[in-house]
């Protein structure tokens, strides 16, 4: 059951989740360009709650493709091929006889080896399975909140790697994947490319320091040997995943979900296999981590 609404909102309502972490967005007609006051209402909301779902959104391509530009603009999505004819949106359908691992299996915060990594992403549920299917979150600012203040100091200098080498890279699973999907993944050497980021950034809006790693895309700890890396990160991504900072989001056909990836990360369970998992995604750019 969701929590009383926000009573901080003069237009939209806010139900924060009892998971202490995202919310539900009623009130609000995303069909249309939203007045300044409505927007800015939302993107307080977005900034607070990590995770906004809004219920009963009919929500065209175009309306979706608008949306996301009042949110600040188009992302870049490399390694999938988009939408013929749109390409900032991208497909996410698995079919009922499917038997590739569905897509974003493992926990992630989007494109985090890109040099600015997206803000936000929008996914719009079209069609949702009968079981199966939710995506978790992951509060990366309350897991960095619960560590030690002796652990905080020792990660504030350190800069964490990431690379799309492990889903995308040339050897990476999708390249060796046999089971025939859907989507159309485009592995490339472009993925084996590297970027440090702050392995602790501080969320533009909030001020609120978050841990900026995951299992898919962070490879390694600058500085450290490859050992230390792996027992830190090991360590770091056991203390994330903790259910205290888990947001189980239940879909509904209809629904669009807005994240914010700089203080979240996420996976996308399965467990829907005879049945059509059918999404549009689009992502917001963002800024540098700092
Ligand atoms: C993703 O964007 O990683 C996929 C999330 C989902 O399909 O639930």
């Amino acid at each position: 059951m969701l929590k009383e609404a926000d009573s901080a909102y003069g237009v939209i309502r806010v139900a924060p989740q009892p998971s202490g972490f995202g919310a539900e967005i009623t009130g609000v007609d995303l069909s249309r360009p939203l007045p300044a006051p409505v927007l800015d209402e939302v993107k307080a909301a977005w900034a607070r709650h990590g995770v906004v779902a809004f219920p009963d959104q009919p929500l065209s391509l175009d309306a979706l493709e608008a949306f996301t530009l009042e949110m600040g603009g188009f992302g870049h999505d490399p390694f999938i091929k988009p939408m013929p004819g749109r390409p900032n949106v991208l497909e996410l359908r698995r079919e009922p006889d499917e038997k590739a691992t569905n897509f974003g299996a493992g926990w992630h915060s989007d494109w985090s080896f890109q040099d600015q990594p997206p803000a936000a992403t929008l996914l719009r549920s079209e069609v949702t399975p009968p079981v199966g299917g939710d995506t978790l979150f992951c509060d990366c600012a309350r897991a960095y909140a619960a560590l030690s203040p002796t652990m905080q100091t020792m990660l504030a200098p350190l800069k964490a790697i990431h690379s799309a080498a492990r889903p995308y890279g040339t050897q990476g699973s999708f390249a060796k994947e046999t089971a025939q999907r859907t989507m159309q993944i485009i592995t490339s050497t472009e993925a084996e490319k590297t970027r440090t980021h702050p392995l602790v950034r501080t969320h533009p809006v909030t001020g609120r320091k978050a841990l900026f790693i995951s299992p898919v895309y962070t490879v390694g700890v600058e500085g450290l040997t490859e050992p230390e890396s792996e027992a830190l990160l090991g360590f770091l991504f056991k203390h994330m995943v903790q259910d205290q900072f888990i947001y189980r989001h239940q879909w509904k056909a209809g629904m669009l979900l807005m994240w914010d990836n700089r203080c979240t990360m996420h996976l996308a369970e399965g467990g829907y296999d005879g049945h059509l998992r059918l999404m549009h995604r689009t992502t917001v750019a963002g800024d540098a981590p700092v």
